[in-house]
């Protein structure tokens, strides 16, 4: 059992440490708000809207902020000239995570990809991830992404103000086929709803700014302490994470066990580790495919969720695209991939949705394993760093009036294509071209067969959503009224067997 001299060492050591540290650290040029003693930055750090507040610091401190909470130094960076530069052009470097001792160790999170350091592991898991990831290798899934699809416009029909709910099953449904192989979901699956439950602790193990992050002695405190609380938390999250890698992964194999093999990323792998014709440990399948199915579950619903909003918002952009639908498919058949070079204004709205409202606004924190120098800041080794991809949207050099929703701003005006929302370097989201894709079918199904309009109010008067969005690490609008309606009679022929 513990007894308060024990504590009391390692508290005076974080305590020395941490004076050591201002005391070395006060000549720093970095540019930040001014904090208070001990606890720095603690009341300047955003609990929400992140992107916005890093957004304000710009304006007063530049491309790169510094925040201090307790002993611990974030870089904020704004600017698209430092993020690529640091993120991209040194990537060597800056591409490991810092370590969370809560949501790594405590919540068992390190094995998985968000959390792996660059190294050996990573490159695996990534290896790995291309198997079903990979741009060329998309095309495989074109019938799931046909069949979900034509799920997704059957519920639209008969639920047609359960939008948000059928998007996110197309996305949870399609990673689960594709990486586990399981039959289509209801979104009330329990797969699905351990994949829900998995983001929203993801989301709070990572960014909850946990005091034993920053104090790891008191990982020491036993369970019945007084304030230990979050111990309990930790062993609740640790339990759900085991279940969300093994869970799904042990179906996978008593099926293979029945001889009900499929060709899921699961099934062929644990066959090629039978066979002996690959490396990989069942540790590093199990949980790459947690990550991919992690990866893809909320952030391509909240994108599709954002399409629905700006075709709501604006009717002229989403008769334009339906018109070049129909040019294409003669309103006898539903799009497919290959579609995809005659319908260059669909190809502008989703990449116009991704910038408008990133679904990702701000990265994972990235950790620099070496000193580093950068506009003549010292960027010590070990320091974190977070990215904001949502100022890179708005901002005037890349992108004029970058608040306004124009798909044109690609193919006529001739701005940059925003392939940066899904990050730089060796940290890119490595299902970036899956996101494409889904969210190209999702919009070409729906513009193929509905259009959405403006609810109207009691005196018939349409009402026009504000843009309003939420969620911290994974963002999207808030639920807004909406209407939507087959474009013709019999519409139901396109999808339905
Ligand atoms: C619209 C959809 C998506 C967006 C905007 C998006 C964006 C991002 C961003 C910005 C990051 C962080 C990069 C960094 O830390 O520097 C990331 C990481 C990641 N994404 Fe995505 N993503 C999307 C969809 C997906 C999908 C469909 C998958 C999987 C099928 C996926 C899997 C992952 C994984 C595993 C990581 C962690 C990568 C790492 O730590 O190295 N994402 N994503």
């Amino acid at each position: 059992m513990l007894k308060p001299l024990d504590l009391f060492v390692p508290v005076a050591v974080c305590f020395c440490a941490f004076v050591l540290w201002r005391s070395r650290s006060s000549g720093a040029r970095i540019p930040g708000p001014r904090g208070l003693p001990f606890i720095g930055n603690l009341f300047d750090w955003p609990s929400h809207y992140q992107a916005e507040h890093m957004a304000e610091w710009q304006k007063l401190y530049g491309p790169v902020t510094k925040l201090s909470v307790l002993g611990k130094t974030v870089l904020f960076l704004t600017s698209p000239r430092a993020i690529s530069e640091l993120f991209a052009n040194r990537a060597s470097t800056f591409s490991d995570r810092p370590h969370f001792i809560f949501s790594e160790e405590l919540c068992g999170m390190k094995v998985l990809h968000p959390m792996t350091q660059y190294g050996e592991d990573f490159k695996q898991q990534r290896k790995l991830m291309k198997e079903v990831l990979a741009g060329d290798v998309i095309r495989r899934h074109e019938a799931l992404l046909d069949d979900e699809g034509r799920r997704m416009l059957q519920g639209i029909l008969k639920t047609p103000q359960e939008c948000d709910r059928l998007l996110r099953r197309f996305s949870s449904s399609l990673s689960l086929r594709m990486v586990y192989g399981f039959e289509a979901m209801e979104i009330d699956d329990p797969h699905v709803l351990l994949a829900e439950e998995m983001m929203q602790l993801a989301e709070y193990a990572v960014i909850g700014g946990w005091l034993v992050d920053f104090f790891p002695s008191i990982q020491l405190l036993p369970h019945w302490f007084p304030g230990t609380g979050w111990r309990t938390r930790a062993d609740y999250y640790a339990r759900k994470i085991t279940e969300m890698i093994t869970t799904p992964y042990e179906e996978v194999r008593q099926l293979l066990h029945e001889g009900k093999e499929n060709d899921s990323f699961c099934s062929i792998n644990m066959h090629k580790s039978i066979e002996g014709t690959h490396t990989f440990t069942e540790g590093l399948i199990k949980a790459t495919a947690t990550a991919i199915y992690g990866g893809a579950s909320d952030t391509t619903g909240s994108a599709a969720w954002s399409f629905m909003l700006a075709m709501l918002l604006h009717p002229e952009v989403q008769a334009k695209a339906q018109a070049e639908i129909d040019s294409v498919t003669d309103r006898s058949r539903l799009p497919r991939m290959t579609d995809r070079a005659a319908m260059p204004y669909l190809v502008s709205i989703v990449w116009e949705t991704f910038r408008w409202s990133p679904p990702v606004p701000v990265t994972l924190p990235h950790r620099n394993r070496n000193d580093e120098e950068f506009d003549g800041y010292a960027i010590p080794k070990d320091t974190m760093l977070v990215a904001s991809l949502w100022s890179i949207t708005r901002d005037p050099e890349f992108h004029t009036n970058a608040n306004d929703f124009n798909p044109d701003r690609y193919e006529v005006d001739g701005e940059r294509i925003p392939y940066y929302v899904f990050g730089y370097g060796h940290r890119r989201c490595p299902g970036a071209d899956m996101a494409f894709a889904q969210l190209f079918h999702q919009a070409t199904f729906i513009l193929s067969c509905f259009t959405l309009k403006a609810q109207l109010d009691a005196n018939g008067k349409p009402i026009i959503p504000e843009a309003k969005f939420a969620g911290e690490m994974v963002r999207k609008p808030e639920p807004f009224p909406y209407d939507i309606q087959p474009r013709w009679d019999n519409v139901q022929a396109l999808f339905q067997d």
